[in-house]
């Protein structure tokens, strides 16, 4: 009788199996008892009957509160009515750890309440519905790039320099001198793209963004793909590729999460290529006739990201942005170098920004012209010059944000529903 998980228990029907696990709910009454035993692997309800028990497991089943711990000893019993189409018949239930007054109960709490107790909170159907959706992207991020031969860099957390400018850096002291967290793996994928041709880096990323809104974290996950001689182009088609080929791996894959999140997947299942693909300054026509006159140059605010994903049922990719809103290391446009060759995927029903890169620069003067224009230490930047000075070749990558994909398939309501620990704004316990 050794422990099996309860989503298989198709293989075990008419059998006695051992489950250990958590009591998510319990109700007895005289001589019966009805316990909903949850594994990790799914849920299954145990009916424990006087008679066919021992006094010990009947005295333990009288005094089992929510959320304690047990092993359970029962006969896979096919029922049609049950959510998971069996029932277990209860013949010994042991408790492993018994539980106090759990905090979280079946009513509604406020969301401070929940995120003072969010390693509780995991436990609840929707956080885990929410974070196996996470963990299957992430398998289907590792999957996409490896299928494509491209390889894994791991980009260092610690460094010396900003990527994404020095408004939004975590500054740490590094043994005398300041270091700071990671912002973005770029700039250390772009010299591994000459070792190895098609790179990628996925991993946490830190951004000290005084923004309390329900896109922004201070510490997510991105996917960054770097490709060596791929030119603007094709960049959009490999992000294209990447979103639609995530979205179908979810609705393979999340059936029953999606379910438990009642997301509506008629909208995901339209998510198809071509997407659109618009010019910055047709973005501000469609801004400007939506009621919102920005200027050239302006970068969109959530408000922005959201008028425009909702002019398109999938997602929108927006590029050539003026050069001067965007970061120093993208290449200019060859018709019009004012603009940059930058890309961004905004993702449908408001969740704005998911996907931001560019091709970027290759010459040699054009990139140090740019890092003293947005006054960073050249000092800092010498090693990342040097590619362009060993056999420079034109290149481009993106970068997504895991937690953004998350919230959107999910149609989850914030961010921090998508990370285990979400990290905001003043705000790091658990
Ligand atoms: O547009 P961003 O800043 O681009 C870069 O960091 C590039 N260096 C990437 C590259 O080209 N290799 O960020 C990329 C993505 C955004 O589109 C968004 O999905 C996510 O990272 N992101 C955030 N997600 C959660 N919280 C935040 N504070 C985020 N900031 C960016
Ligand atoms: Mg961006």
């Amino acid at each position: 009788m050794s422990r099996v998980w309860i989503k298989n228990f198709s293989d075990y029907q008419d059998e006695t199996v051992t489950v250990r696990g958590w009591i998510d709910n319990l109700r007895s009454s005289g001589k019966i008892g009805f316990l909903q035993i949850r594994d990790g692997s799914g849920v299954v309800q145990g009916v424990v009957s006087r008679a066919e028990v021992d006094e010990a497991s009947w005295t333990t089943l009288k005094q089992l509160a929510q959320e304690a711990s047990v092993e359970v000893v029962g006969k896979v019993v096919e029922d049609s009515r049950a959510p998971s189409g069996y029932e277990m018949h209860v013949s010994e239930l042991r408790e492993v750890g018994g539980a106090e007054e759990y905090p979280i109960s079946p009513k509604e709490h406020g969301t401070a309440f929940l995120m003072e107790h969010r390693h509780l909170w995991l436990r609840s159907s929707r956080q885990r519905a929410a974070l196996k959706i996470r963990s299957e992207v992430a398998h289907g991020i590792r999957d996409f790039y490896s299928e494509r031969d491209f390889v894994l860099i791991d980009s260092p957390i610690l460094t010396p320099a900003a990527c994404e400018g020095t408004s939004t850096l975590f500054e740490t002291d590094y043994f005398g001198d300041s270091a700071f967290l990671s912002q973005s793996g770029q700039l250390y994928l772009e010299p591994a793209a000459a070792a190895f041709g098609k790179v990628y880096c996925f991993g946490p990323t830190f951004r000290a963004e005084k923004s309390k809104t329900r896109r922004h974290l201070m510490e997510f996950w991105m996917v960054e793909p770097e490709v060596a001689f791929m030119e603007f182009p094709e960049l959009c088609e490999l992000a294209e590729q990447f979103i639609t080929y995530l979205v179908a791996r979810v609705l393979e894959t999340c059936q029953e999460e999606l379910k438990r999140l009642e997301r509506d997947c008629s909208v995901l299942e339209a998510v198809q290529a071509p997407f659109p693909r618009i010019r910055y300054h047709q973005a501000l026509e469609i801004l400007a006739e939506n009621g919102k006159d920005l200027e050239v140059g302006d970068d969109f605010g959530a408000e922005e990201e959201t008028i425009l994903a909702s002019a398109f049922d999938r997602p929108v990719m927006i590029t050539h942005f003026p050069a001067s809103a965007k970061a120093f290391y993208m290449q200019p446009d060859a018709d019009d170098p004012d603009l940059a060759l930058a890309l961004d995927v905004l993702a449908p029903e408001g969740y704005g920004e998911i996907i931001g890169g560019s091709q970027r620069i290759h010459d040699l003067d054009l990139l140090s012209r740019r890092i003293d224009e947005h006054d960073l230490p050249r000092e800092a930047f010498q090693w990342y010059l040097d590619i362009r000075q060993f056999g420079t070749f034109p290149h481009s990558g993106f970068g997504m944000g895991l937690e953004r994909f998350v919230a959107w398939v999910a149609k989850l309501p914030h961010l921090r529903e998508t990370i285990p620990y979400p990290r905001m704004l003043n705000k790091i316990y658990p």
